[in-house]
């Protein structure tokens, strides 16, 4: 039965070849010599050359596979089985020591690696914040100082919360105006892309007792497409319900909140009269500003420019909310960030926001470190 060499890595790692003798014993020897050559691997570099010289094209084992061609059939099939086993089992081996050297170098880098974080941000890892999200911070930032709580609300909202409930029944015009992206499934309880984010007054009102001061960032979605309008964008919903709360508090938050989200201390701002179902008196809030020729300024000027809308909670909002109306009033607004965004940086064309462009974002987006707050200072 000789003529069947094998080889075999010895303690330095020299490949050293003999004759076959007896199966069993052998194989046994292999693996154990194997297996201590590979415990002994310190490094991945020796521990794959183990694996090349073991079970590679030309490997040992492999070579052994090869040359079970020259045994009986009887022979042929038991050696080739303990080889597959043995196989099996250096690989297994290998791949143990593998993970336990990967581990054991991970490990020593968490030990001995320090970041410092006093050096500066290498400059092509710093990110540039978008401008609809340091909008909606600035925004926060204000009224978040006048006591109002940030909240959300899903995005995907039922026919009741986003139009029934804020007093816009099923036959109402309003409805038509707002080009809604429905969901498929029946009338009665289809769900649609929330065309604003007032249900969010809806949800909070079932959910809390007055007084509420709350205010709502998020996207909201309707059918439409040109320079100044996407069928996505974002809005920040504003709701103050209590006891003595009247249009005079109305009027105090939104100017003071123009002022300082545009810099400009006497800023001239007016309430124009207008209708939305969900509030009774409504009104668009316009702002002054400068037409120079194509450029527009916010400031002391002889023209106004309409950049959100408000009025007082309606009463049968209110209950609609189970919240008595004899004993609690309130106010709303909602506000378009895409819109402040666009009029307080510069940015002509609303849909150059979502055309993920790193030269734009580079050219129009904030540090990282640049959070706005009142303290700090939310205008440059
Ligand atoms: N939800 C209105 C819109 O999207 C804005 C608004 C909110 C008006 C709250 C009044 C009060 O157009």
């Amino acid at each position: 039965m000789g003529g069947l060499p094998f080889a075999y890595l010895n303690r330095d790692r020299r490949l050293v070849v003999n004759v076959w003798q007896g199966p069993m014993e052998d194989l046994e020897n292999l693996r154990s010599e194997l297996t201590a050559a590979v415990n002994a691997a310190d490094n991945l570099s020796t521990l794959d050359e183990i694996r090349i010289s073991a079970l590679g094209k030309k490997g040992q084992i492999t070579a052994m596979m090869k040359s079970l061609g020259g045994l009986d059939p009887e022979q042929r099939k038991q050696t080739g089985q303990s080889l597959n086993m043995l196989k099996g089992e250096v690989a297994q081996v290998i791949e143990a020591r593998k993970s336990a050297l990967e581990d054991a170098s991970l490990n020593s880098r968490l030990m001995h690696e320090k970041i410092d974080v006093t050096l500066p941000v290498r400059p092509e890892q710093d990110g540039r914040i978008h401008p609809i999200s340091q909008t909606v911070d600035e925004v926060i930032a204000i009224l978040g100082g006048m006591g109002m709580t940030v909240h959300e609300g899903p995005n995907i909202e039922d026919d009741w919360h986003n139009f029934t409930a804020l007093n816009i029944p099923l036959d109402h015009p309003a409805r038509q105006e707002h080009d809604t992206f429905y969901l498929p499934g029946a009338v009665e309880d289809r769900k649609v892309l929330r065309t604003h984010t007032s249900p969010v007054q809806i949800r909070t009102m079932l959910t809390s007792e007055p007084p509420i001061r709350i205010i709502v960032p998020g996207r909201t979605y309707r059918c439409d497409y040109d320079a100044t309008h996407s069928p996505m964008f974002h809005q920040i919903e504003g709701l103050w319900i209590d006891e003595t709360t009247h249009m005079g508090h109305l009027k105090g938050c939104l100017i003071e909140f123009c002022r300082a989200f545009f810099g400009v201390e006497d800023l001239p701002v007016r309430f124009r009269p207008s209708y939305f179902p969900f509030t009774e008196p409504s009104a668009e809030v316009d702002i002054g500003c400068i037409r120079d020729g194509g450029e527009l300024r916010i400031g002391h000027g002889d023209d106004w420019l309409e950049i959100l809308g408000c009025g007082m909670v309606n009463p049968k909002v209110l209950e609609n909310c189970n919240i008595d109306s004899t004993k609690f009033q309130g106010f709303a607004f909602g506000i378009g960030i895409e819109r402040l965004a666009m009029l307080k940086y510069g940015i002509s064309d609303l849909r150059t926001f979502y055309e993920t462009d790193l030269r734009w974002l580079r050219h129009y987006g904030f540090s990282t470190l640049d959070v706005p707050s009142l303290v700090g200072g939310l205008n440059r």
